[in-house]
């Protein structure tokens, strides 16, 4: 068989991109409020500085307006719950991203809470998690939805069209990813498996897939023998391993290599699901503005 084809999601997250810059000039050119994203680090991890960063340039490459917070590492919990509730009450603030890991002194889900599920552009917060959760088939997501979820449903619905009727296996039962895909792939009226560490037969289970989404965090877990011929497989694991030259590399959750002799279609790591995390935040930022518009 012919090797897979590869679903180029950097390319599909630049075009993404560029919609959404169109669709903030719109809005500006019609009236309409200048999207406003606000980000939130506390501590000062160099990753999550880098992550964060790189989110507020893009805002303001789109047209938005971004407000980055970053706060000292003992910041207490009350305090990190005033600046949100802050964020909450400014009008000029649409989204508001807090970015994760939290010191392990503050409680993650507090904080989550606090913030206005209007503005929750990760789809963190229960409101939202509960109304993907209960979704019908088909109905629009006028709510935020996960960045990455979304990115992965994006993209296959790119490549695919139509998933009605296919098989989709999803190995990994994570709140942030794993839970919120089969959420988005039940609503594209998939047949959805969700797999994890306890699964029997996971390569068995697996082979069933039309729709094979990895998101475990094992560096190449999941074997060119576990897929079925033709499936379209998405990797959402990014994992950085040593080379034998002393530097280090990114690797997914799938062995790639082994994985496009097989499949269908397959992302890549780098390349794949990752650019359309950003991407995705980007148009939540907008959505979630068009919707205070009106
Ligand atoms: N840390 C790593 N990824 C993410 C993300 O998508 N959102 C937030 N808030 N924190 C993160």
């Amino acid at each position: 068989m012919a090797d897979a084809k590869l679903i180029d999601g950097k390319a599909f997250a630049g075009g993404l991109r560029q919609r959404v810059g169109a669709g903030v000039a719109d809005l500006i050119a019609k009236g309409g409020p200048k999207p406003g994203l606000a980000t939130v680090l506390v501590g000062a991890d160099p990753a999550s500085q880098v992550y964060v960063r790189s989110k507020g340039k893009l805002a303001v490459e789109l047209g938005m307006a971004s407000f980055d917070h970053q706060l000292p590492e003992n910041t207490t919990e009350a305090e990190l719950l005033a600046v949100v509730a802050q964020l909450n009450a400014d009008p000029t603030v649409n989204g508001i991203l807090v970015q994760l890991p939290l010191p392990r002194h503050i409680d993650t889900a507090k904080v989550l809470i606090a913030i206005d599920p209007a503005k929750d552009v990760d789809g963190f917060h229960p409101v939202n998690v509960g109304r993907l959760g209960s979704i019908a088939p088909g109905a629009p997501l006028d709510f935020p939805v996960p960045c990455t979820p979304l990115g992965v449903s994006m993209l296959l619905q790119d490549a695919l069209g139509s998933l009605s009727g296919l098989n989709a296996v999803i190995v990994g039962r994570s709140n942030l990813v794993g839970r919120p895909v089969a959420q988005l792939l039940l609503r594209a009226d998939c047949t959805v498996t969700i797999t994890h560490s306890r699964t029997r037969d996971l390569p068995a289970v697996c082979r069933q897939a039309d729709i094979l989404v990895v998101a475990i965090g094992k560096t190449e877990f999941v074997k060119g023998g576990w897929i079925k011929p033709g499936a379209a497989v998405v990797d959402v694991g990014i994992n950085r391993i040593p080379t034998p030259e002393g530097k280090s590399r990114l690797v997914g959750d799938v062995a790639f290599a082994e994985a496009q002799k097989v499949a269908g279609y397959v992302t890549p790591v780098p390349g794949g699901v990752g650019p359309m995390t950003v991407a995705c935040l980007m148009y939540n930022t907008l959505q979630a503005t068009r919707r205070v518009a009106g």
